[in-house]
């Protein structure tokens, strides 16, 4: 079903509550999709009490079911998450691919549970970009938004001594922490529901990848957040986005140094003054 990134998480935590086949939540060029699978013989009316549950919170959302074979749901949902090699460094990896990557290549694997970022997003990939070309080893990171836990966990894997990963949505960070842990960096990692506090301080690169909206309400907090020189990417928001945002972060103490763009999607790298 098609759906808002805002209500993706929580669409598919009341489908994961029931769906024993698996979530996802698949990041398309037309929106989010979440994708719930049930095992029909076992439990037909399973799948219905979810919907059910679904359709008195989102009357709005008019899911579509099909029946699959399990084969056709194992190839199904496998074949959505391709390996997806990011900037010069990075290679995003599920758990069942189990081929080596090249060399030169970080793996990062990434379990597409119900949380965004499988790595296959242009948000996403512009972040780990972004983060590629500023990070360096020793630096303290902040991933505000962290879903999947993706850039958090790249992060670390680059050489971020610490990084802090925070996230409204309990789901996510269940899911980002597990993810941490297949990665061997829960160590240098802390995953934590909420959001900036006030007391998360001395950050040299910040990444938010989240909305326009959010992205321009949390434009003071974060620049509190940050150490003098610090860097930050921001993204989630489109092109007619981009000046609104930009101009939140400099009222803020945010300096512009680069913009990537993917599609109609844009990703503002700022330095703190
Ligand atoms: C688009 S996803 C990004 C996931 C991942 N960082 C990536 O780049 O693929 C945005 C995440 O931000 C979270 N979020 C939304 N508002 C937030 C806020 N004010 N503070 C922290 N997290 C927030 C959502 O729950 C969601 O998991």
């Amino acid at each position: 079903m098609g759906v808002s990134d805002a209500e993706s998480a929580e669409v598919a935590a009341i489908l994961q509550t029931q769906a024993a086949g698996g979530t996802v939540i698949e990041e398309t060029r037309e929106g989010t999709v979440v994708r719930a699978y049930f095992p029909l013989e076992a439990s037909p009316e399973l799948g219905a009490g979810a919907l059910s549950t679904l359709a008195h919170r989102f009357p709005h959302l008019r899911p579509l079911d099909r029946p699959l074979m399990e084969k056709e749901w194992m190839q199904g949902w496998r074949s959505f998450f391709p390996p997806v090699p990011v900037g010069e460094r990075l290679l995003i990896l599920p758990p069942w691919e189990h081929r080596r990557p090249p060399e030169a290549r970080v793996a990062v694997v990434i379990d597409p549970g119900p949380a965004f970022g499988t790595g296959h997003h242009p948000t996403t990939q512009m972040c780990l970009e972004a983060m590629e070309r500023n990070l360096r080893p020793g630096m303290r990171v902040l991933d505000l938004g962290t879903g999947s836990g993706i850039l958090a966990i790249a992060a670390a894997l680059l050489g971020a001594e610490k990084v802090v990963a925070l996230d409204t949505d309990w789901v996510a960070t269940k899911a980002a922490r597990d993810n941490a842990r297949a990665n061997r960096v829960l160590g240098r990692v802390s995953m934590l529901t909420g959001s900036l506090n006030g007391r998360l301080k001395a950050f040299d690169l910040l990444l938010a990848n989240i909305s326009s909206q959010t992205v321009i309400e949390v434009a003071h907090p974060l620049a509190h957040a940050a150490r003098p020189g610090a860097v930050l990417a921001a993204s989630g928001f489109l092109a007619n986005s981009l000046s609104a945002v930009e101009h939140a972060l400099g009222e803020a103490g945010w300096q512009p140094m680069d913009v990537l763009t993917s599609d109609e999607w844009r990703t503002l790298v700022v330095g703190r003054i």
